[in-house]
């Protein structure tokens, strides 16, 4: 995991203009409600100049990607010259759907007939059973629907706070033009940029694309800095010490924290290292993903934080990482579980892997296996070893014991549902030495 103090970021887009009365109808979108008759648009008219420009908070249905409206909070606006004087656009989030699908939108989208005014009359909740505010309610609710159950709500409302609205919008790298997911947070020269530009061998970014044309003609590494520790045909993985290799780190952690939401960046960098995955051809190694590791951890994490580069995702890189990050732990003879929390896609890659080397083992296994051996057998974390069993229903209470259940149909029905794994890990290919032992 790597972070940053986000107290010092700010956001760039947030101009948090005061509420006005519209003086400007010229660019009315129709109704979305209306079925078009003239008392209904007046009344609808009447509405809007009661309501627009909308506050930050504001709870309304919005035209998704999808043609179909969905509930959005507005998280901030901004005025867009383009329109009338006092015209906006509108940084939402899909309440239904993950923060990487926020997104700047204009007025024709939303549907002002849905527009909320928040009642704070206490409802109740149905899992606690505390009385709370709707608009309480609904942040737990919120939560939840996105898997930020680890972090309370003081850590929550902070982080969404200072991360509120995307700042760099596109970057650059290598033959990719790559859409963000999340805020990043950039030194404060990079406030007024939306693009950056990326060298994709040394990650230094740039704000121009004449300046990366002319780092080009100078940088001279073809791939990242370290020792290449494993090389499978045209894959190769990289180890890269964030303490021999500073900027280089801090530079991956800016690019990584743009598709990462739930991870704090560390400018300390020392006590990781990374491990950067290539696909090489006779220009150079070219990223396509990594996984960070402390050093050290006490908590057995042996993966802080994994990403694939969007264009190179669901081609099983992910599960390559997972199972290399595996490969490790068997080397230091250590068992191992990634830090949490895991986002959503996180959680999808690794319940899948798990799946699949548990269950492969179990189909293969004649007579009693307990979850320690699994354990000894895999790295992975006994903990993990339950929870994806028992989620896969494969735990059973028998004559007053857990037993692992191990039905062949069962088991296969299981396996097929999780997929293919990624490329292979071959193990004899791995040429590493584990960290303490280097030192
Ligand atoms: N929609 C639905 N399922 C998906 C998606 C998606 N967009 N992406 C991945 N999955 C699931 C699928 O089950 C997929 O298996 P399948 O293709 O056989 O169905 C499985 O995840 C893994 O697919 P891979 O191709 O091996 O994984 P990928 O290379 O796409 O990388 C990763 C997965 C690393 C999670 C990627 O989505 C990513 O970088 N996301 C952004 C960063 C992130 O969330 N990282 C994890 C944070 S938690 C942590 O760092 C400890
Ligand atoms: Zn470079």
């Amino acid at each position: 995991m790597v972070s940053i103090d986000n107290t010092n970021s700010t956001t760039v887009n947030g101009h948090g203009a005061a509420a006005a009365a519209v003086d400007d109808m010229s660019t009315d979108p129709p109704a979305p409600e209306s079925n078009g008759s003239q008392p209904e648009f007046d009344a609808y008219r009447r509405r809007k100049l009661t309501i627009l420009p909308l506050e930050v908070g504001t709870r309304v249905n919005c035209r998704w990607r999808d043609g179909k409206y969905h509930p959005v909070k507005v998280i901030e606006r901004r005025k867009h010259f383009s329109g009338g004087s006092n015209y906006y656009e509108y940084y939402v989030h899909y309440t239904e759907f993950n923060r990487r699908l926020d997104e700047w939108v204009h007025l024709d989208q939303l549907d002002l007939g849905s527009v909320e005014t928040d009642v704070d009359d206490k409802v109740e909740d149905k899992v606690t059973g505390l009385k709370m505010t709707r608009h309480q309610k609904r942040k737990i609710d919120e939560t939840h629907i996105e898997g930020h159950e680890e972090l309370d709500a003081a850590s929550l409302r902070e982080h969404e706070e200072f991360t509120k609205v995307k700042n760099i919008a596109t970057i650059e790298l290598g033959k990719y033009e790559i859409e963000t997911w999340y805020f990043s947070p950039f030194p404060p020269e990079y406030n007024e940029c939306t693009k950056l530009f990326f060298c994709e061998f040394c990650l230094n970014f740039m704000k121009r694309k004449e300046q990366l044309q002319r780092h080009m003609k100078k940088c001279d590494l073809k791939h990242p800095p370290g020792d290449e520790i494993y090389r499978d045909k045209t894959l190769s993985m990289f180890e890269v010490d964030g303490k021999k290799n500073k900027i280089y780190g801090q530079n991956l952690c800016y690019l990584a924290k743009l598709f990462l939401d739930h991870k704090t960046l560390y400018y300390d960098v020392d006590l990781f290292l990374f491990y950067v995955l290539c696909e090489c051809d006779d220009r150079g190694c070219h990223m396509v993903g990594y996984f960070s590791k402390e050093k050290q951890s006490e908590e057995s994490y042996n993966l802080a934080c994994i990403l694939t580069l969007p264009p190179y995702q669901r081609k099983g890189y992910g599960k390559f990482l997972i199972a290399f990050s595996y490969e490790l732990s068997k080397k230091e003879a250590k068992v191992g579980t990634p830090e949490r929390p895991l986002s959503d896609l996180g959680l999808l890659s690794y319940r899948g892997y798990w799946t699949r080397v548990l269950l492969d083992i179990l189909k293969k296994h004649k007579g009693n296996i307990s979850i320690k051996e699994l354990s000894d057998m895999t790295a992975i974390k006994a903990e993990d070893i339950l929870t994806t069993l028992q989620s896969l229903e494969l735990i059973q209470y028998r004559k007053g014991q857990h037993v692992i259940c191990a039905d062949p149909k069962v088991l296969d029905r299981h396996l097929k549902a999780a997929g293919r794994g990624g490329p292979d890990v071959e193990s004899s290919k791995l040429i590493w030495t584990p960290y303490k032992e280097q030192n």
